[in-house]
């Protein structure tokens, strides 16, 4: 029945990587879609484990990391009887697909990739894992036939790659591979940081999403802000404090917006509004995960479950592209 029904939905594929506590930027950009859009999509969401092993090189940390990302996920609302939910180690179809695009993708068109040119122009030694992300990152969209790929604007080029793929492959072998889409909503596409700069665990200006009041305090109280006095005006585009007030509407939003407009409001009391609304926001979260992580066995099986589910669809996908370039003899 269940089955019937998905059948006549759009297919809607995302993961984030298992590299460390998720920050509002991941839920707002990202992992919120992915809760709100259930119903409406036939939807797998998945953990790039093997994505996150060019970073986390250290069995513990990335079996932590695995399990917390599952929780994260359970926590904010995702429910494992309408969503696919597997990671991407339990189904090697994905690294086998990344091989035979590789043979398809030429050097210099990997190196045209942001990530890749980022890494390069700080002087990193970059893993060759790293250099060819985008073509595992296609395996995981190709195999599943998906429509559309929830994603922040960062990801953005690695859908442009993943289509790219798709074409190829049909071109040099036939048709087997649907066209995806990223989806990108335009208001959260990025979310600042308490820098302004792009919310980032690599930059350390994150949120957490399951942050504790403390932790909402002390980032909200960093957040640096310019010299205008109370009465005065302030900056509305360009202020990070407003951003996030933007993103985090208590019921005094339309009060802060028209006292940053014409003065009669300081820096300390819009950021005691934001700790507020942004702790109101997170606290709920905060307790379902508390909750969610003290079944470990249920979260686990959740994993296997989802993993068993998508193995199926991968394995029919792969057993045609072997059809296809010629591999399968019996
Ligand atoms: P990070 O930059 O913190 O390492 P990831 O690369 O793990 O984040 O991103 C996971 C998902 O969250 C991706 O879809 C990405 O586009 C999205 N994302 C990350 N940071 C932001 C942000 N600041 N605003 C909007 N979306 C974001
Ligand atoms: N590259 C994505 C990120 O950094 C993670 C990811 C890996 C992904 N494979 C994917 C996202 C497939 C969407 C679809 O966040």
């Amino acid at each position: 029945m269940n089955d019937m029904k998905n059948s006549a939905k759009k297919i809607l594929l995302s993961g984030v990587k298992p590299t460390g506590r998720p920050h509002i930027g991941n839920y707002l950009g990202a992992m919120k879609q992915f809760v709100d859009l259930q119903d409406e999509f036939n939807s797998f969401i998945f953990i790039p484990d093997y994505h996150a092993l060019n970073t986390i090189q250290d069995a513990k940390i990335l079996s932590e990391n695995i399990l917390g990302v599952v929780i994260d996920y359970l926590a904010i609302g995702l429910d494992p009887k309408k969503v696919t939910f597997y990671k991407q180690s339990d189904i090697p179809e994905h690294t086998e697909l990344c091989w035979i695009f590789n043979t398809l993708a030429t050097m210099p068109y990997l190196m045209r990739a942001h990530a890749f040119k980022d890494a390069e122009a700080k002087n990193k030694e970059i893993n060759v894992g790293t250099f060819d992300y985008p073509m595992l990152m296609a395996a995981d969209i190709l195999l599943y036939d998906a429509d559309v790929v929830p994603v922040g604007q960062d990801q953005k080029q690695h859908v442009e790659i993943t289509r790219d793929m798709a074409d190829k492959f049909n071109r040099v072998y036939g048709e087997v591979f649907k066209m995806p889409k990223e989806m990108i909503l335009e208001n959260v596409k990025v979310v600042p940081g308490t820098d302004g700069q792009k919310m980032s665990k690599s930059y350390n200006n994150t949120i957490p999403l399951f942050a504790t009041d403390e932790e909402i305090k002390k980032a909200v109280m960093s957040i640096p802000t310019d010299s205008r006095g109370i009465a005065e005006p302030k900056d509305i585009a360009n202020d990070k404090v407003f951003a996030l007030h933007k993103l985090f509407q208590g019921p005094e939003f339309a009060d802060v917006e028209n006292k940053y407009i014409n003065g009669g409001m300081g820096y300390k009391e819009s950021k005691e509004i934001l700790i507020k609304n942004i702790s109101e926001f997170i606290a709920p979260l905060r307790e379902k995960r508390e909750k969610i992580a003290a079944d470990k066995d249920y979260v686990l099986d959740v994993l296997k479950e989802g993993g068993k589910k998508a193995k199926k669809i991968a394995e029919t996908k792969m057993a045609l592209v072997r059809e296809k370039i010629g591999v399968s003899l019996y």
